[in-house]
């Protein structure tokens, strides 16, 4: 396996994932940059391997970058990653080094929220399902009962989570004449949005999707004890991080029939082995984290991952910081 490397005296960054759209010249013209070739990212040996001389390292989702990263990678002035979310990075510990830490905010909020109404509509309306029958020869006449779903007018969305994705979903939800109820850490008054407790939200959607950040305290929110709260023909769709549910339990209320449905964008682990019980657990529609996989989108991100980059190696502020503390204590 090949890298592309080209020799200078300017600073090394290192890309753990190409970029939509490849390298540009801007980042050239400040860097020496090598990229990793393969189709699926560094382990945590090969990223150490190739980012230990390096000041800037440019990492996805899949790229864990903690303390054992930290400490073998002493040259980093800059890590920015091509995603909103961040529970990859040891940030407590960036921070503490004075490492800036970049994300993608905003630019995927649409892309995502697309996806979530696609797996909204497709566990609502069994489209796969009613794909797969149809393939299979079941289609012999026009029958009343046949393949009956969710309507989604008049249904009771719950959006746990209502920053900038879960208000985007809630906005399509609306135009589709939804009810909609949010349970938030910070109640953002929106019109037509209750905001309402875990439990009242759970016991009341017919519909509930998450849209929080994966930290300590939203890890395993959903486990057993909240699908025995929820409505038996109730759906869950989850297009935020895989580990916000107990996925196991999710697995044994679908088989149990605890619950009716599920639509999932992400997993834990990604990528989710087919030996998991989730994917063959009854209802469900599995995507491999494609939320915001939109040409538009993807490449908005390598734009504003790059321009991070760029800044924390030229000494200026990042635009869009994760931990904008590190300049206070400079
Ligand atoms: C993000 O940006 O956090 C997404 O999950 C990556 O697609």
């Amino acid at each position: 396996m090949g890298v592309e490397l080209v020799t200078s005296q300017l600073p090394k960054v290192f890309i753990a994932r190409p970029p939509q759209g490849g390298i540009p010249d801007r980042l050239r013209a400040v860097a020496e940059v090598e990229v990793w070739p393969g189709d699926r990212p560094p382990s945590k040996a090969e990223l150490i391997a190739h980012a230990s001389s390096a000041e800037g390292l440019l990492t996805s989702v899949s790229d864990r970058v903690d303390l054992e990263v930290l400490n073998a990678c002493q040259s980093l002035r800059v890590i920015s990653n091509m995603a909103v979310g961040f529970d990859n990075f040891d940030i407590d510990e960036m921070t503490r080094r004075g490492i800036p830490a970049g994300n993608t905010p905003g630019v995927l909020t649409d892309a995502t929220a697309d996806i979530t109404f696609a797996l909204i509509l497709a566990t609502a309306r069994r489209v796969l399902e009613a794909n797969e029958a149809l393939l299979n020869g079941e289609w012999t006449s026009w029958n009343a009962s046949f393949m009956l779903g969710l309507e989604l007018s008049g249904a009771t969305l719950g959006i746990i989570g209502l920053g900038r994705i879960g208000l985007a979903v809630a906005k399509r939800a609306q135009a589709f004449s939804m009810r909609v109820l949010a349970n938030s850490r910070t109640p953002r008054p929106y019109a037509g949005i209750e905001n309402v407790s875990l439990d009242r939200l759970l016991r009341e959607s017919d519909i509930v999707s998450l849209h929080v950040s994966l930290s300590e305290q939203t890890r395993h929110l959903i486990g057993k004890s909240e699908f025995e709260l929820m409505k038996p023909d109730a759906i869950l769709i989850n297009t935020a991080r895989g580990a916000v549910v107990d996925q196991g339990a999710l697995a044994e209320a679908l088989k149990s029939g605890t619950i009716g449905g599920a639509g999932l964008d992400v997993f834990d682990p990604e990528p989710v082995s087919l030996d998991d019980p989730i994917v063959t657990a009854p209802h469900v529609v599995l995507l491999p984290h494609i939320g915001s996989a939109t040409v538009v989108t993807r490449t908005r991100m390598a734009e504003i991952a790059i321009d991070n980059l760029i800044a924390g190696l030229i000494g200026e502020p990042l635009p869009n910081c994760i931990n904008p503390q590190v300049y206070g204590s400079r």
